[in-house]
C-alpha cells in the first residue's frame, strides 16, 4: 500500500554533508520525495514539532539541537513508507541501531541521531502537515 511519511535530515547530518548519502538511500529504497524543504527551524517550530514529547526529560535539549542549525525535512512516498523509514533508518540510539542503517553510519548518540521519520500514520499525518500544505505534494 502506498503511504506517505515525514523524514527529517537532522542538523548534525547536514553538517557532516550526510544529506546525499541519506536521499540515496531512501530512493534506493523506493522512497520518493514527493516534497522537500531545506529550513533552519526555530525552537518554537521545534517546540511544536516534538510537542508529543515536552514532559520528557531530554524535550528542550532536544528542540535546541534542532533548531541548532538547518535541515531537510522531506515528505517520503512509497509501499509502506512508514515502516520502510523506520528500517532504514534503525534504532533511535545509534548504538543499537543495526548494521547499514543510516543512524548506524550517521548517527552519534540517542540525541544526534541523524534522522526522523514519523512512526505511525496518524503521526504522519500531523507531521507532515506541520511542515507543508497539501498543494506542496508532488507525488
Ligand atoms: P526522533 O526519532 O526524532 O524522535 C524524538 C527524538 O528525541 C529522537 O529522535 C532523539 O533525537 C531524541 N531522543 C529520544 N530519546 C532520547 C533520550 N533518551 N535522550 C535524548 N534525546 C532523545
Amino acid at each position: 500500500m502506498s503511504e506517505r511519511t515525514l523524514a527529517i535530515v537532522k542538523p548534525d547530518a547536514v553538517k557532516k554533508n550526510a544529506i546525499g548519502d541519506i536521499i540515496n538511500r531512501y530512493e534506493k529504497a523506493g522512497l520518493r520525495p514527493v516534497a522537500m524543504r531545506l529550513m533552519h527551524m526555530s525552537k518554537a517550530t521545534a517546540q511544536g514539532f516534538y510537542a508529543v514529547h515536552k514532559a520528557r526529560p531530554f524535550f528542550d535539549s532536544l528542540c535546541t539541537f534542532m533548531s541548532s542549525g538547518p535541515c531537510v525535512v522531506l515528505v517520503l512516498q512509497g509501499d509502506n513508507a512508514i515502516k520502510k523509514n523506520r528500517e532504514l533508518m534503525g534504532a533511535t540510539d545509534p548504538a543499537k541501531a543495526e548494521q547499514g542503517t543510516i543512524r548506524a553510519a550517521h548517527g552519534a548518540n540517542i540525541e544526534f541521531n541523524a534522522v526522523h521519520g514519523s512512526d505511525a500514520p496518524e503521526t504522519a499525518k500531523f507531521e507532515i502537515g506541520y511542515f507543508f500544505a497539501e498543494m506542496e505534494l508532488v507525488g
